[in-house]
């Protein structure tokens, strides 16, 4: 189905593209001929942007293409002989550099045009790549707080099961208690309604994303990457606190990469507090917005950052941790400017870190 279509694209184009080449010479011969512009004389430089025109547009082919045309038409309209294609024995200096010089013209625009062309390209794969590897990144957090999302899950079930046989406790017997019954099967459905919240997060923070122009409740993404903590903040005796005002403003942009930054940024915070064993282990996420952006600042009470540090944890691979892969900041630094936000590593008075993100205003 696409490949006619495509086929038919591309014949248009370099139709387009040899037109231009015509149409370029012809234009140039035309004011080069025109009387009240004297150029019949220095006709030269107009036909050499006909040909480095057309060589841009169009690469080789239609470069060729106005080269010759500008050749033939030099040698009619401005080698003696006038009005004939042969070159008089005294002009052939005068065309052959003619001709070596569009030649020339021709190919260095045809280059360029090409190695424009493959930094698009080159950049275009680097955008995907950084995609995919935000991807990978995120499969493996999800991995490494799968136990602690089983754990998550787990405890709805146990709940379901424990509230199912209640429930066919008070069934059973000559008289059987419905009122009990009911409250047992209402447990039942708020346990199931649980679990399933916490897998569809999962599989929503699993999926691969593109867009990133959406209209994002911040709010509600930075709860739902919290609640995947929960386990995670607990098994490290981490507090976990949000001070999300209910009417932030929504932000613009991809919500599963955005909530990306934030799991990386709480998971390096409560990984920085489980050696912390003199002071509280308190992590806060706090936002504020007005009316072009949103800040998001992550806070922990943890082992903090020397300035050698600072300066080094946004570089890919840097990593201080045995099974640290030194990704996470890398990739959140480039999601957050991707959206055409800001983020940084904040001093702080007292022990620990802050991390501190902008996002764009949805409008
Ligand atoms: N909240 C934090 N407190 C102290 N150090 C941190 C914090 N967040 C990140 N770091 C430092 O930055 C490094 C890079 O972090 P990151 O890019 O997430 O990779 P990883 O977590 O795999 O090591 C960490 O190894 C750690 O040394
Ligand atoms: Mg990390």
């Amino acid at each position: 189905m696409h490949e006619p279509r495509l086929l038919w694209l591309h014949n248009k184009t370099s139709i387009r593209n040899y037109t231009v080449a015509g149409v370029s010479i012809a234009v140039a011969v035309g004011i080069a001929r025109w009387p009240e512009a004297h150029l019949e004389s220095a006709p030269v430089s107009l036909l050499l942007c006909a040909v480095m025109l057309s060589a841009w547009l169009g690469g080789v082919g239609p470069g060729v293409l106005a080269a010759a045309l500008s050749a033939a038409a030099f040698a009619y309209y401005f080698v003696n002989p006038l009005l004939s294609l042969a070159v008089a024995e005294r002009e052939t200096p005068r065309f052959v550099i003619f001709v070596l010089a569009a030649v020339l013209v021709g190919s260095l625009s045809a280059a360029q045009r090409r190695s424009m062309q493959s930094l698009r390209k080159a950049e275009q794969a680097l955008r995907e790549t950084q995609a995919s590897l935000a991807h990978v990144t995120r499969v493996m957090t999800m991995g490494e707080l799968a136990a602690s999302i089983a754990h998550e899950v787990n405890q709805p079930l146990a709940g379901v099961v424990i509230n199912g046989n209640a429930c066919l406790r008070w069934l059973a017997g000559e008289s059987p208690n419905l009122a009990e019954a009911r409250e047992a099967a209402q447990r039942i459905i708020r346990d199931g309604t649980r679990a399933s919240e916490i897998i569809s997060r999962i599989r929503a923070l699993a999926k691969k994303t593109s867009t990133l122009t959406e209209r994002v409740d911040l709010n509600e993404a930075i709860r739902e990457v919290l609640a995947l903590c929960r386990g995670e903040a607990r098994k490290h005796d981490v507090g976990l606190r949000a001070q999300v005002p209910g009417d932030l403003p929504p932000v613009r942009g991809d919500r599963v990469l955005i909530q990306q930054v934030v799991l990386n940024l709480v998971l390096n915070g409560i990984e920085a507090m489980s050696d912390v064993q003199d002071r509280p282990r308190e992590m806060v996420i706090q936002a504020q917005g007005d009316a072009d952006r949103v800040r998001v600042t992550v806070r922990d009470s943890g082992i903090g950052l020397d300035p050698p540090a600072m300066e080094r944890i946004f570089d890919a691979l840097y990593t201080t941790k045995p099974g640290g892969l030194g990704m996470g900041l890398s990739i959140s630094r480039t999601i957050v400017e991707n959206h055409g936000g800001r983020l940084s590593v904040v001093a702080q008075d007292g022990p620990g870190a802050t991390f501190d993100f902008t996002l764009p205003a949805y409008r």
